[in-house]
C-alpha cells in the first residue's frame, strides 16, 4: 500500500519552511495574473484562430473559444480551491500527493513534463520560425539549416531558452518584471488587432454564422481520433458539431492558467492571490480571444483566412501591411514569455518532486543568493534547449493537450476526494456547486481527450510506461515518505 500513501497537507506546508528548501516569497495577486496572461496568450490566438475558423467552425469560431473557456473555467475553479488549500510548489503533483497517494502523484508529475517541458520546447521552435521570418524581412535571412522547423540544430530556439533560463535563475521578481513588460506589449498588440480590425469588419462575412455541417473523411489508422475508433463517431466540420471539434483544438490557446498554481510558494498571500491569479488570467484571456476571433472572421470570408499567420495576413489583405508587421512583432515578443513561464512551471514541479526525494534531493536545493531552485531550473533549461534544438516538434503538440487534460481530470477528482477525506482543512477558496462542477470538469476534459488521435494516446501511454520504470527504479526506493515522520516535540532531556 506504500504506493498509495498520501502526504498530509500539513507536512507539505511544513516542508516549505525548511531553510535549504525555502523559496523567496515575492509575488502578489497581480503578478500572478500577469504570469498567467504571459503564458496563456501565444501560438493559440496568433495561429490557431485562422486554422479552425477556416476548417471547422467558420464565423462561429468565437463560440468555440467560449466552449473551450467553459471547460477550462470548470477546471480553474477546482485548481483555485486546491491551490488555496495546499499553497505549495508543484501544482497538480502536490495536490495528488495529498489526495491520491505517492504513485498517482508521481504519474501526474511525470505527466506535467508533457505539458510544460515539451510545450516550452514546442513554443520555442515556433518562436524561432517567426524570428527567422522577421530577420528575412529585415534583409538578414538566417540559413535554413540553423533556424526554423527543419533546422538540423535550431540555434535561435536554443539561445532563447538558455537566456530565459538565466533570467529564471536570477530571481522570481526579476522574471516577473520581465514578464510584465512583455505582457504589456503582447496585450497592446492584441487590443490593436481588435480595435483596428473593427474598421474593416463587413457584416456579410458573418453569414452564415454557422456554416452547413460537412462530414469529413474518417481519420485513418493512427491518425483517427480515439472516439472514432471506440464509438464510430466520425469528425464533422462546421455545423454545431464543428464548433465542438474546433473547441478541442483551441483548447491549446488556454493552456497555462494552471501554471500559476506552480508559483504558490513564491506568493505572499497564496490563499487570496492564487484564486485571483488563476481565474483572473483566464477571464482576461477569454475576453481577448473571443473579441479577436470575432473581428478576424469579420474582416475576411472565413474560408480565405491564412492558416499560419491569420491575424497578420488579415491586415495585409485589407491593405494594411504595417499593421501586419506590428502583429508579427507582437507574436515574437509574446511567445518569449510563454516559453519562459512554461520552464518556470516545470522547474517548480521538478523542485517539489525532488524535495519529496522522488527525484534526487540535490535538485531541490534553493540558491541562497537568488532564492530560486537554481539547479532544477538549469537542468530543465538545458533539457528544453536540447529538445528545441534537435527535434522537429510540431507533431508532438497534441501530446501537450493530452498531458494537460489528464492533469485537469486528476485535479478535479482531487477536489472531490479532499472534501471527503479532509473536510476540516481551511479552504480560502471553495469551488462552487460541488460535486457538479468537478464532475462536469472531469467529463468535459475526458471528452476532449477522446477527440485526440490514437497516435497521441499511444505516445502518451509510452511516456507513462517510461515514467513507471523510473519510479520503481528510483523514486519509490528513495521517497522521503520512507523516513519516519519527524517528531513535532523535541524529546525531553534526560538525566
Ligand atoms: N496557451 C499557450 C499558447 O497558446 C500555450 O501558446
Amino acid at each position: 500500500m506504500s504506493l498509495f500513501r498520501t502526504k498530509p497537507v500539513e507536512q507539505s506546508i511544513r516542508d516549505t519552511e525548511e531553510p535549504e528548501h525555502r523559496l523567496r516569497k515575492d509575488l502578489s495577486g497581480l503578478d500572478l495574473t500577469v504570469f498567467g496572461i504571459g503564458v496563456i496568450i501565444g501560438t493559440g490566438i496568433f495561429v490557431l484562430t485562422g486554422r479552425v475558423a477556416r476548417d471547422y467552425a467558420g464565423p462561429a469560431v468565437g463560440v468555440s473559444f467560449v466552449v473551450a473557456a467553459i471547460v477550462c473555467g470548470l477546471a480553474a475553479l477546482c485548481y483555485a480551491e486546491f491551490a488555496s488549500t495546499v499553497p505549495v510548489a508543484g501544482s497538480a503533483y502536490t495536490f495528488s500527493f495529498a489526495t491520491l497517494g505517492e504513485l498517482p502523484a508521481w504519474i501526474i508529475g511525470w505527466d506535467l513534463m508533457l505539458e510544460m517541458a515539451l510545450a516550452s520546447a514546442v513554443v520555442a521552435v515556433g518562436w524561432s520560425g517567426y524570428f527567422a521570418s522577421l530577420m528575412a524581412s529585415l534583409g538578414a535571412p538566417l540559413p535554413p539549416e540553423l533556424a526554423g522547423e527543419d533546422a538540423a540544430f535550431n540555434i535561435p530556439a536554443v539561445v532563447l531558452v538558455l537566456l530565459l533560463t538565466a533570467i529564471l535563475v536570477a530571481g522570481i521578481k526579476l522574471s516577473s518584471r520581465f514578464n510584465l513588460v512583455i505582457v504589456i506589449i503582447k496585450v497592446a498588440v492584441v487590443l490593436l488587432v481588435i480595435v483596428a480590425g473593427l474598421f474593416f469588419v463587413k457584416a456579410q462575412n458573418y453569414t452564415p454564422f454557422i456554416p452547413e455541417p460537412r462530414q469529413l473523411p474518417p481519420g485513418s489508422g493512427l491518425q483517427a481520433p480515439l472516439i472514432q475508433v471506440l464509438f464510430g463517431v466520425t469528425p464533422v466540420a462546421f455545423g454545431v458539431f464543428g464548433i465542438f471539434s474546433a473547441a478541442a483544438i483551441v483548447f491549446f490557446a488556454y493552456i497555462g492558467f494552471d501554471i500559476v498554481a506552480t508559483a504558490a510558494e513564491e506568493t505572499r498571500d497564496p490563499q487570496r492571490d492564487l484564486p485571483v491569479g488563476i481565474i483572473g488570467s483566464l477571464v482576461v484571456c477569454t475576453l481577448l480571444y473571443v473579441a479577436v476571433s470575432l473581428v478576424v472572421v469579420g474582416m475576411m470570408p472565413y474560408d480565405t483566412l491564412n492558416p499560419d499567420a491569420p491575424l497578420a495576413e488579415a491586415f495585409r489583405a485589407v491593405g494594411q501591411p504595417w499593421l501586419a508587421s506590428v502583429i508579427s512583432l507582437g507574436a515574437i515578443f509574446g511567445l518569449i514569455t510563454v516559453t519562459m513561464i512554461l520552464i518556470l512551471g516545470q522547474s517548480r514541479v521538478f523542485f517539489a518532486m525532488s524535495r519529496d526525494n522522488l527525484l534526487p534531493e540535490s535538485l531541490a536545493r534553493v540558491s541562497p543568493r537568488f532564492g530560486t531552485p537554481a539547479r532544477a531550473t538549469v537542468i530543465i533549461g538545458v533539457v528544453v534547449a536540447l529538445l528545441a534544438g534537435l527535434i522537429p516538434l510540431s507533431a508532438l503538440a497534441e501530446l501537450v493537450n493530452i498531458g494537460t487534460l489528464f492533469a485537469f481530470v486528476v485535479v478535479s477528482a482531487g477536489v472531490l476526494i479532499l472534501r471527503r477525506t479532509r473536510p476540516d482543512l481551511p479552504r480560502a477558496f471553495r469551488t462552487p456547486l460541488v460535486p457538479l462542477v468537478p464532475v462536469l470538469s472531469i467529463l468535459a476534459c475526458l471528452y476532449l481527450m477522446l477527440n485526440l488521435p490514437v497516435e497521441t494516446w499511444l505516445r502518451f501511454l509510452a511516456w507513462m510506461v517510461l515514467g513507471m520504470a523510473v519510479y520503481f527504479l528510483y523514486g519509490h526506493r528513495h521517497s522521503r515518505m520512507n523516513r519516519p515522520t519527524p517528531q513535532t516535540e523535541p524529546p525531553l532531556p534526560t538525566g
